[in-house]
């Protein structure tokens, strides 16, 4: 029978054409097109947990090759106590100390860090520490030369003591029955230019998610939401499509049954036009 032929077919063609929520709707876009600069990657990528210094005496870097981490010399420049205490609340710990000689992948801080091990014994498993909406690679593989700079960041997150003084909401700020404060965040901590330049020319063509001017707090809300629709969102997509389908294909027989039935009853509902 015809009818059902078409039936079939509209089904095929409304599933194919619902509207579907897929990592796709996430716009991608290379980091040259996202970020006009180095500035623009350190300060916006991360809202503002970093800003952008010139003055290289009061700026922080994010990888150093020096025994000593040069990171603390900065700190006393700019009147901040020794850190003896990690202040972030992540995965971080209590206070700073060394960890075992497996500890490579965030070397620099191997003698004190407010790291574990565990949580930094390699590229992946940095890159899946904070769940799949923080994957830095959902706009497809970066290079190797990229994929480093979000590497070494993280490092700095977990690692560097000094990080602690640039909590959001430092302990005599955080209140706890507020909802919009947190112990994990870090605000203004200054990054040195030429660390970002670095970043902005490594990363250069790699693709990026695009939401938001680049910001990676936004884009991890926008992947939520498309991971909470299912596998990518397609599932949810599919289930809409066969419901909508079926509806539509139930009202044609409705329909259909309608006019047979007024037919049938010699009250054709559409009247041979008179000529
Ligand atoms: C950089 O900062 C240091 C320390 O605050 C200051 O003494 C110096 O004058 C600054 N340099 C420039 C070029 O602003
Ligand atoms: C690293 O070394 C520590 C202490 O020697 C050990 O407990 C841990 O399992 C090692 N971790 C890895 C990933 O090898
Ligand atoms: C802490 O946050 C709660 C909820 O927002 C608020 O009612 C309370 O006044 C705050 N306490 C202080 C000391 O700011």
């Amino acid at each position: 029978m015809g009818f059902a032929m078409d039936a079939a077919i509209l089904v095929i063609i409304i599933v194919l054409t619902a509207p579907t929520t897929r990592s796709a709707d996430v716009p991608c876009r290379t980091f040259e097109e996202i970020y006009p600069s180095g500035r623009e990657l350190c300060e916006k990528m991360f809202d503002d947990a970093f800003v952008y210094e010139t003055n290289l005496s009061k700026a922080f870097t994010m990888w150093f090759f020096e025994a000593e981490n040069p990171n603390n010399k900065v700190a006393e420049r700019l009147g901040l106590p020794s850190a003896d205490d990690c202040h972030l609340e992540y995965f971080h710990k209590e206070a700073p100390g060394p960890e075992p000689d497996n500890f490579t992948e965030c070397h620099p801080w191997k003698d004190y860090s407010c790291c574990h091990q565990d949580t930094v014994s390699s590229a992946q498993k940095i890159k899946e520490a904070y769940g799949k909406e923080w994957h830095w690679d959902r706009c497809g593989p970066l290079s190797s030369a990229c994929e480093r700079f979000f590497v070494q960041e993280a490092c700095l997150y977990e690692c560097e003591p000094n990080a602690g003084f640039y909590r959001k909401f430092p302990a005599h700020v955080y209140n706890e029955s507020d909802p919009n404060h947190n112990k994990w965040q870090i605000e203004g901590m200054p990054i040195r230019a030429d660390y970002c330049d670095a970043w902005f020319r490594a990363c250069r063509y790699d693709r990026f998610c695009a939401v938001d001017s680049g910001s990676f707090f936004s884009c991890a809300m926008e992947y939520a939401k498309v991971d909470n629709t299912g596998d990518d969102g397609v599932n949810a997509g599919l289930i809409a499509g066969v419901v909508v389908a079926c509806v539509v294909v139930a009202v044609l027989f409705g329909t259909l049954a309608y006019f047979i039935l007024q037919e049938r009853k010699g009250q054709p509902v559409f009247n041979k036009l008179e000529a």
